[in-house]
C-alpha cells in the first residue's frame, strides 16, 4: 500500500472550501490541574463557532467542569461519554446543543479507567466513538482531567493535535516532558500522527517579571511550539461558566473575550500554513 493511503486525508481549509470536511481533533492536555484546559476548551470552541466554524466539545473529565460552564449540572445527566466509550453508546445520543455542541460528561465518568482497562481496544475507544460525526463538524476539542490515565490516552490517540495550556504562575517543566513522554509512547504505538500543536501559555500577567519568565523559560525549552496568543489573567474566566456561558456570550466585548478570538485566528492561520506546506 503507498505510504499516502496511510496517512490522514487533508483537512478542508476551515471556513472555505467543506468538503471534503473532516474534523480536525485537537486535545486540551496538561496532568497538572487548573491551569486552564476547560477554559481553553469552551472558550476556543466558542470563538471558532462565531467564525462559522463547526464545533464539537467532548468533556472527557469525570469532573465534568466543560458541561457545568454550559449550564448543564453533570448529577443530572443520565447517559454521558461513560456509556459511549464503555457501552457503545452512539456519541449522538449524548451531544447537547449549547454555544457549542458537547458530548457531556457525568461523574460516572470516573468508572470508565477501570471499565475500560480490561477491555480489548482501550485506548482506541474514543477515536472509534469519533468516527460517524467526524464528517459533521470542522473541529472536536477534547477536554481532559488532570492525569496521564486512560481517558486522557484516549483523547490523545483521537487526536491530530494536542494543545497544551501552561499556567505561566507554577511552571512545570518535568510535567511538559512527561507528557512528551506519553506522546512518544502513542505516536509509536498508536496514533503516528498525533503531535503538540502548541504549548499555550495562561494565567500570564505582563506587569509581573515572573509571568515573563515563565514565557522566556517555556520559549528556551520548546521554541515555535509556543504560541504567540497569551491569555492574560482576568476574573471574566471564572465569572462566566457561574452562567453558564463562554466569556464570548458573557461579556462580547472584553478583552477576555478577544484573549480567544485571537487564539482561534492562531489556530486557524497555523492549520492552514500546514496545508500549503
Ligand atoms: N486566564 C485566566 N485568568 C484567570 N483565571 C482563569 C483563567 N483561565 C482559567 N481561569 C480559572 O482558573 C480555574 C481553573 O481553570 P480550568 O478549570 O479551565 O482549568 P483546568 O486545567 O481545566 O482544571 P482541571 O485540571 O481541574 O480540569 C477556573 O476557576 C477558571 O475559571
Ligand atoms: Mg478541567
Amino acid at each position: 500500500m503507498a505510504l499516502t493511503r496511510l496517512l490522514p486525508r487533508p483537512h478542508a481549509r476551515a471556513g472555505t472550501d467543506r468538503e471534503p470536511a473532516v474534523a480536525r481533533v485537537i486535545a486540551f492536555a496538561n496532568q497538572k490541574g487548573g491551569v486552564a484546559k476547560t477554559t481553553t476548551t469552551l472558550n476556543l470552541g466558542a470563538a471558532l463557532v462565531e467564525k462559522g466554524l463547526r464545533v464539537l466539545a467532548v468533556d472527557l473529565d469525570p469532573q465534568g467542569n466543560l458541561t457545568m460552564s454550559q449550564g448543564w449540572n453533570p448529577d443530572e445527566i443520565d447517559r454521558s461519554m461513560f456509556d459511549v466509550l464503555v457501552h457503545k453508546l452512539p456519541i449522538t445520543e449524548i451531544i447537547r446543543n449549547g454555544e457549542v455542541d458537547v458530548a457531556v460528561s457525568s461523574i460516572d465518568l470516573a468508572g470508565a479507567e477501570l471499565a475500560l482497562s480490561s477491555m480489548i481496544g482501550r485506548e482506541r475507544a474514543l477515536e472509534k466513538a469519533l468516527l460517524p460525526v467526524r464528517e459533521s463538524y470542522d473541529f472536536v476539542l477534547i477536554d481532559t482531567p488532570p492525569s496521564l490515565g486512560l481517558l486522557t490516552i484516549n483523547a490523545l490517540v483521537a487526536a491530530t493535535g494536542v494543545i497544551v495550556p501552561v499556567q505561566c504562575e507554577y511552571l512545570s517543566l518535568r510535567g511538559l516532558v512527561q507528557l512528551e513522554n506519553t506522546l512518544s509512547m502513542i505516536r509509536e504505538n498508536l496514533n503516528p500522527v498525533v503531535e503538540i500543536q502548541g504549548i499555550l501559555p495562561t494565567m500570564y500577567d505582563k506587569r509581573l517579571l515572573h509571568s515573563r519568565e515563565a514565557v522566556e523559560i517555556l520559549k528556551e525549552n520548546f521554541g515555535d511550539l509556543v504560541l504567540n496568543t497569551r491569555i492574560r489573567k482576568t476574573v471574566r474566566y471564572a465569572e462566566a461558566p457561574v452562567k453558564g456561558q463562554s466569556v464570548l456570550k458573557y461579556d462580547p466585548t472584553g478583552e477576555a473575550a478577544d484573549m480567544y478570538r485571537d487564539l482561534a485566528k492562531e489556530v486557524l492561520d497555523g492549520a492552514s500554513a500546514r496545508l500549503n506546506a
